[in-house]
């Protein structure tokens, strides 16, 4: 085909099509190429775009294939931050009496519970083979809370990376005590580095996890589940909404 016809055609096209002829052969990837078409293209999206003030250096091929369609999510990076940098420090009250106080390191909570307590419920057990990502750990030995009293915790985690600590949790009460799934609920929103400056709203969600014991006014506590299920939810997700806590 000749030039003048290509020439005469390809302004016809939209930017998938012409995008297409690209890739037929070299005389109609030069021609399509001409920025010219693209502007035009660009300009009927965004007619505002033809009052540019000043000629910028983007070429507007560049600007259509960018922004005509949303972008896919992309793949985050893997995280500045590792759980073997990790050390959580939990501490739960009941009544204002220290009744669990352990430093748990970042690949404990990140393993899990691996073997299934005696006494769960299905509900329980179903909740721990969930493919959700959830950092547990288990309870040895196992504590009670009597369910009538007011129970809180507290957790600061420190990277020893950075040498920092940060308060994921500031003495939240466990005021909600899930009966059908034994769990008791308490959360905390998360303070987040001043350079992140929009960033709020996050919780930080912990869950003392019981068995389906015969006496239903004391929980008999066998693990400890910690999740930012607002906000990340997978391995990678978890670690960079750490890296972003306000360090200290
Ligand atoms: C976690 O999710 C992010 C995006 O949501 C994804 O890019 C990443 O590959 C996931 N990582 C893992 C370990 O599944
Ligand atoms: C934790 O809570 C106490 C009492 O409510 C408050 O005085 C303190 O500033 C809080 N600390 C952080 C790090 O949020």
């Amino acid at each position: 085909m000749t030039c003048i016809v290509l020439k005469a055609v390809f302004p016809l096209l939209d930017g998938v099509d012409l995008a297409s002829c690209m890739l037929v052969c070299k005389q109609w990837k030069d021609i399509a190429e001409d920025d010219y078409l693209w502007k035009c293209l660009c300009a009927r999206r965004w007619p505002s775009l033809c009052k540019r003030p000043s000629p910028s250096t983007m070429k507007y091929y560049k600007l259509y294939g960018t922004f005509h369609k949303r972008q896919r999510r992309r793949d985050l990076p893997p995280p500045r931050l590792s759980f073997n940098d990790l050390d959580f420090y939990i501490d739960i009250w009941a009544e204002g009496q220290s009744i669990f106080s352990e430093v748990v390191s970042g690949p404990v909570l990140h393993a899990g519970i691996k073997s299934r307590p005696i006494g769960i419920s299905d509900i329980v057990r179903c909740h721990l083979d969930g493919p959700e990502y959830r950092m547990m750990l288990p309870v040895e030995p196992r504590f009670s809370v009597p369910l009538g009293q007011t129970a809180s915790v507290s957790v600061l985690v420190e990277r020893k990376d950075f040498n920092k600590f940060a308060c994921i949790i500031n003495k939240s009460l466990f005021d909600y005590v899930d009966r059908t799934s034994f769990r008791a609920i308490a959360f905390d929103y998360l303070d987040f580095a001043p350079i992140h400056p929009f960033i709020s709203g996050i919780r930080a969600w912990i869950s003392l996890l019981f068995t389906d014991g015969e006496n239903d006014r004391v929980a008999d506590v066998f693990g400890i589940e910690m999740d930012f299920c607002d906000a990340a939810s997978n391995e990678t997700e978890v670690l960079w909404l750490l890296d972003m806590l306000d360090w200290k």
